[in-house]
This record gives C-alpha cells, structure tokens and sequence, in this order.
C-alpha cells in the first residue's frame, strides 16, 4: 500500500485529500494517514493541511522498495523488487531467487554490498549511499553462446536510462562499460546458470557510480560519478526506473531477432572509440587498428592497417584506446 499512496503523491501536483487516497485504494483514513508518517519518517517531505490533504513537495534519495515500484513503469523488468540496505552482492541475491523461481524481470537493489562482484573476478565497490547496485532476473530462450550479447543490450539501456534521468548522454567503451570523460561510471557484469545448451537464467548486475564523492586513490585515475561529472547529486530511485524501463525494451528488441541488429545503431552512436585507433590486447599478441562498430552479434569490428577487418569476441581481449583506460 505505501507504494499505491507513493505513486499517488507523485501523479499528483496538487493535494490529495486524505478521502480520495482512501477511496482510490479502498483504506481507512487512519491506514492512509500511518503510511503518511512512514514516508515522512524515510525523509519524504510531505505537507499535511486540514482541508486539503497531502501534498508530496520533495522526494528523497532513498532506494526502498516503495520507491522503485513507484518509478518503475514497465510490466517486465521490476516486476518484483527485492531491497536490500547490505548484501554481499545483488547479483548473488538474484541468483538465489532465480533458483527458487523468482520470474523473469525480478529485480535485486541493495544500498550496499560487502562482496560486490566485478568481471574477472575483480571486485566490485560499493560504498553506501551513492551508487546504484542493481541485478534483473532474466530466462532467455537461447544458447549460452549467444548471452554476452544481453550484456551489450544492458550498456545500451544504461546509456538511455542516464540520459533519460539526468540529460547526460554515457559513451559505451566495448564491450559493455560505460564511460564519461575518459573514466568509467557504470559496470556491468552478466552471470548465468546452463542446463545442456540452454539458460536456465542469467542474473544482469549493473553498478552505476551516481553521488560518489571521491573514489579510493587506486580508482581515483580510471573511474569518475554522475556527481563528479555534473556537479549534483541525483535521485537513485527514478534513475533505477529509467534504467529498468530502458532495459525492458532494449531486451525485448534484442529477443525479437535474437542477435543486435536492432539495437546495433543505437550501441555504434554511443561507441566511444568508433572510428579511432585502439589497440587489442589478444594473450596471442596485441595489435592495433581503428574501431569500426560492432557485427550484429557483437563483436568488436578492428581495420587493421593492411585494411583487413578483425571480428574481436568478448570476454577474450581488452580493447584500450591509445590514451589510456578509454
Ligand atoms: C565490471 O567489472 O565492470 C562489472 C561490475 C558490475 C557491478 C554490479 S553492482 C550490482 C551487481 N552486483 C554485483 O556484485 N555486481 C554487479
């Protein structure tokens, strides 16, 4: 019920008097009124006036699951919400309830982790109060081959879900960072569990840096915050919504032909270092050349100077551009 009554504050400019809140869930007045004084107490700035009812003037960056159902508003993604003030990792938790069943489209949110996961088994920090840990549930209908490429259609719902939220367009470093002035501000890392050749789920975790302050001196150089970039600070919750709601159709579209043909301009538009020199570090051996997009399955196109054109899988190398991280 507190996110009926938050959703209803947030539709509404005006005040909304205690009766219609009443009448429109079917709740007591005094129901109504316990949930008003939740709300307050998580830090919404809400004004209560005898004959006219409430009135939401401030939300707050909180991320309860109230919160995100009420800026969640798409039928998929966040079809369940899951909160979490500390977790070992979102994605962990995700996969917990995927083995009991959870649907498709369930999402894990945590304030904090304490064992938060990177890819190469790097960690993941995650400071209270400033980031966005997010996993979503997914039971895709193909090959485990075929799942890094869920990984490019999220680094393309984040780019949007950002730009949507806060007007700041993201560039996607390949395969699927996300970077802001040369420095990565979103992570994201797919996991999944295979039953012969199909998914039995894959969990998509996503880290996004929003009001980090200041990063630990060993990250300071290649990571940077929505914060650190703008000079604000934003709301979490609507962010997640922004995020989860691009994700939906990014997923859809990329479920529709099974490849990323459809989200292939969309991801070339954000490319970082499209049509520029970087340098591929294969364990074979590295080698250069300019950065001509992705195929439809998203491989790394790389013009080498003899003008052959390299298809670079995921997962085996790292791309650099000559100038460091990006
Ligand atoms: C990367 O190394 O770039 C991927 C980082 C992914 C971090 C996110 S935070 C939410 C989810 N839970 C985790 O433990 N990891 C992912």
């Amino acid at each position: 019920m507190k996110t009926e009554v938050l959703k209803l504050l947030k539709e509404y400019d005006g005040y909304l008097s205690g009766q219609e809140i009443c009448q429109r869930l079917g709740v007591s007045r005094t129901a109504v009124w316990k949930v008003i004084k939740q709300l307050q107490s998580e830090g919404y700035q809400i004004e209560a006036v005898r004959n006219r009812g409430y009135h939401l003037t401030a939300s707050t960056d909180v991320l309860t699951e109230a919160e995100i159902r009420s800026c969640v508003k798409g039928e998929l993604m966040g079809c369940r919400v899951v909160c979490y003030e500390e977790t070992d990792s979102t994605n962990t938790r995700a996969r917990a309830l995927a083995e009991e069943g959870a649907p498709e489209g369930t999402m894990t949110v945590a304030e904090r982790q304490n064992a938060g996961k990177g890819r190469r088994g790097r960690s993941w920090s995650s400071p209270p109060g400033s980031g966005i840990f997010m996993s979503l549930v997914l039971r895709p209908d193909i090959p485990p081959s075929q799942a890094s490429m869920v990984t490019l259609a999220a680094a393309v719902a984040v780019a949007r879900g950002i730009r949507q939220a806060t007007g700041v367009q993201a560039m996607i470093k390949w395969p699927n960072d996300l970077v802001l002035s040369g420095k990565k501000i979103c992570g994201i890392l797919t996991e999944m569990t295979t039953e012969l050749e199909s998914i039995q789920y894959a969990v998509v975790g996503i880290g996004i840096n929003v009001n980090t302050e200041e990063f630990p001196q060993e990250l300071s150089g290649t990571a940077t915050s929505l914060f650190l970039e703008t000079g604000s600070s934003w709301k979490r919750g609507p962010l997640v919504g922004e995020v989860a709601m691009a994700f939906e159709d990014c997923y859809r579209l990329f479920l529709a032909s099974k490849d990323l043909s459809l989200l292939k301009e969309e991801y070339e538009q954000h490319l970082s270092n499209l049509n520029r020199q970087v340098t591929v570090l294969d364990p074979a051996g590295s080698y250069g050349g300019i950065c001509r997009g992705i195929t439809n399955d998203g491989q790394l196109l790389v013009e080498q100077e003899d003008g052959k054109v390299r298809q670079v899988l995921s997962g085996e190398v790292s791309v650099r551009g000559i100038y460091g991280y990006v």
